[in-house]
């Protein structure tokens, strides 16, 4: 029989990597706790209407990347539904806003969330058709200040705080404005005017682009393409007063924070909702998917599902990337993490009194990896030497005493202590 795999582009994690998955989400929610978000989770599948009006049926997540399919109807009184697995959480997140009236609390609405999405991309380095995404989105009525730069520069500040406390150094922060809805509509007729003429000297995805979604030619990374796509008209020249000045303001406060950011007016981001502010933050030892977030405004997406007015912003990170960016940065980082202590019972008699010994130490906070009574001693070390820093040796004379002997690997030290002081001793780092 051939043997079953996980699918291609999904994944199984396991430890120690788990760890370091872990550590980054316990940072993630403390940092979003400090700024007063709260979680909100989806469900994993939505209509698929949903992405289709909300993302926009021209960008390539959902002409192309999108796990769809019918849910067929069951019972006379059921109806078939076109489901999607979610390819992204911004949508999911505005029609919950929307389902559950969160606008006539009249409060800014601070949500964040961690979790799994699909895309059907061509699997490599940072790219999954299965990938975790944390993000989060701040929403609201106007006269909740939604609209308000400050949300947009706090939002930018809270992440590179975020990026700074995990540890990952040398990210650049990439900033742009798409301007109002109509900005970048009046921006996408001059891009297809100019295009007309240029486009069949472009590659086939331009080509097709120019005709469908011309924002989109921007992001071309086909070497020969990029000295016309220079040449093209720039979103900024085709931002009204309002949209100029609202840049300006975020720029501002991104100053007086201190936030280092670079401009970048090719920055057009692949997903339809997307007014005024635009981000993303790279990192240099990603490769060819060097985006570790992406983010921006959706000040039109509630209108375009069906909501109140209800203007936004937020961002998704890559949690797939951000572990990679930390394994490269720190080699051993998610290898080292050992239980604090192996407790070998010295025969098989000795394994109930071990365990009880296990329980108490645990019972303090300590991790404990306990052994088995029917391993010869040469065993247990190997085996202590590979999960745990130190080992416990319980037997017979052990449990009479009252004194254990324990061993510490990294310094070949062993010595005798005595029960009460066993804490205080695999404590020590
Ligand atoms: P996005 O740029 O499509 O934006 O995705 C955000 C991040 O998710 C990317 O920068 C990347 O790190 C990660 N990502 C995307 N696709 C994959 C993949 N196939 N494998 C691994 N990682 C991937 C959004 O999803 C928007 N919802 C972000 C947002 C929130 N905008 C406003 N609010």
């Amino acid at each position: 029989m051939s043997t079953l795999k996980a699918v291609r582009g999904t994944r199984d994690l396991l430890p120690p990597e788990t760890a370091l998955w872990n550590r980054i989400e316990a940072t993630a929610r403390a940092v979003f706790a400090r700024y007063n978000f709260g979680e909100i989770r989806t469900p994993v599948f939505e209509d698929t209407a949903l992405f289709a009006r909300g993302v926009g049926e021209e960008t390539d997540i959902v002409s192309k990347e999108m796990y769809t399919w019918e849910d067929r109807a069951r019972a006379q009184s059921e109806k078939s539904q076109l489901l999607t697995l979610r390819p992204e959480n911004t949508a999911g997140v505005v029609r919950a806003y929307i389902e559950h009236k969160l606008g006539e609390t009249g409060q800014l609405q601070k949500l964040y969330y961690i979790g799994p999405q699909f895309r059907r991309e061509r699997p490599q380095k940072g790219r999954y058709r299965q990938f975790s995404q944390i993000g989060a989105e701040v929403i609201g009525p106007p006269s909740a200040g939604s609209e308000s730069p400050l949300r947009d520069a706090e939002v930018l500040e809270m992440l590179a705080t975020l990026l700074d406390e995990l540890g990952i150094t040398g990210w650049t922060l990439h900033l742009n404005s798409v301007g109002s809805t109509a900005d970048r509509a009046r921006y996408n007729e001059a891009l297809r005017a100019v295009l007309v003429s240029v486009a069949p000297r472009m590659c086939q995805d331009c080509q097709r682009r120019a005709v469908t979604n011309p924002l989109r030619v921007l992001d071309c990374k086909v070497p020969e393409d990029q000295p016309i796509i220079e040449t093209l008209p720039k979103i900024g020249d085709s931002l009204d007063q309002d949209s100029k000045a609202h840049f300006a303001a975020v720029i501002a406060a991104l100053d007086a924070a201190g936030v280092p950011y670079q401009l970048n007016p090719r920055l057009v981001r692949g997903l339809d909702y997307y007014t005024r502010t635009t981000f993303e933050f790279t990192h240099g030892g990603l490769g060819a998917q060097n985006a570790l977030l992406g983010g921006g405004r959706y000040d039109g997406l509630s209108e375009a599902i069906g909501g109140p007015k209800a203007p936004g912003i937020g961002f998704a990170i890559g949690e797939d990337r951000l572990v990679l960016t930390l394994l490269a940065q720190n080699a051993e980082d998610a290898a080292t993490l050992k239980a604090d202590a192996y407790i070998a019972p010295l025969g098989e008699g000795m394994n109930a009194a071990a365990l009880s010994l296990a329980r108490e130490l645990r019972h303090v906070g300590l991790y404990i990896e306990l052994g088995d009574g029917s391993f010869r001693l040469k065993k247990s070390f190997e085996a202590a030497d590979k999960t745990a820093r130190r080992i416990v040796i319980l037997g017979e004379d052990e449990l009479q005493s009252g004194v254990l002997t324990v061993k510490t690997f990294s310094t070949g030290e062993q010595i005798k202590v005595p029960r009460e002081q066993l804490k205080a001793v695999l404590a020590e780092p």
